[in-house]
């Protein structure tokens, strides 16, 4: 069985007063919800306030991003065991607007996954098409790419660890969410590759976030879905009201 995650991306929004603030709302919404698994992933700057809010309660904490080096010289980056004296349990990579806007590769992706797997954090691996590439009919084979080389080389027990996030990027921040069919076929085809790549037990395990554009109203009908176990949610998770609908709208 696998259980619903709700993840929210906070991206480069929310200074450390308006981080401790959304948190506390979210912990005050949601102390009651059980039955679906809920992270938020502030800027790196709120981390540590953000986990004196949200410690003992059901709220998990994530990073957007990380380095894989253990510690040196690499000004501006940031360990997996910072990250984890910070309080965090998950760690975003291969992020659609850090593989468009900084550089990151899949092979950059699997570093950053091999090193959260090796301090004890859980990736939530990004993967997700451009529109251009839906156009000219390469969905699934940009998907292959991104599954199959930033998840290269890891164990099975590594394996069961990761989150893998779908999210389309003509669907970020567009207000334009993949219809529930879209969606469900494309996480269809991602357990597909896991079966190819591991075994069937494996690909069934695995949970899939979809994100992109998800909101109150319509994170329902993508739940309802077959292979869609959660998602990974911008825009609306900067309010505290629409974050914790969607939460809520999952049970
Ligand atoms: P939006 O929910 O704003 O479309 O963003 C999705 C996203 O990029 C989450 O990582």
């Amino acid at each position: 069985m696998r259980r619903v995650i709700i993840a929210g991306n906070w991206k480069m929004n929310k200074n450390l007063q308006e981080s401790i603030d959304l948190a506390n709302f979210i912990k005050r919404s949601l102390f009651d919800i059980a039955d679906v698994e809920i992270v938020i992933c502030p800027p790196f700057t709120s981390l540590s306030d953000v986990e004196e809010v949200i410690m003992d309660s059901n709220i998990k904490m994530g990073a957007q991003d990380v380095y894989w080096e253990k510690e040196g010289a690499f000004t501006g980056e940031i360990s997996c065991s910072m990250l984890k004296s910070a309080g965090c349990e998950y760690c975003i990579v291969g992020h659609s607007e850090r593989r468009l806007l900084f550089g990151e590769t899949n092979e950059t992706v699997n570093k950053k996954t091999k090193a959260l797997l090796r301090e004890g954090l859980k990736p939530i691996v990004c993967v997700g098409e451009k529109l251009e590439e839906r156009k000219n009919g390469r969905t699934f084979s940009v998907v292959k790419d991104h599954v199959e080389k930033s998840l290269s080389g890891l164990t099975r027990d590594q394996m069961l660890k990761i989150i893998i996030a779908y999210e389309p990027v003509w669907a970020i921040g567009t207000g334009l969410n993949a219809t529930k069919d879209e969606a469900q076929e494309v996480h269809k085809y991602i357990r597909s590759l896991l079966k190819a790549m591991y075994d069937e037990e494996l690909a069934k395990s695995v949970r899939i976030q979809y994100g992109g554009s998800v909101k109150p109203d319509n994170i329902k009908e993508l739940i309802s879905q077959e292979d869609v176990d959660g998602a990974l949610v911008g825009g609306a998770s900067l309010k505290a009201d629409s974050f914790c609908a969607i939460v809520k709208n999952c049970l």
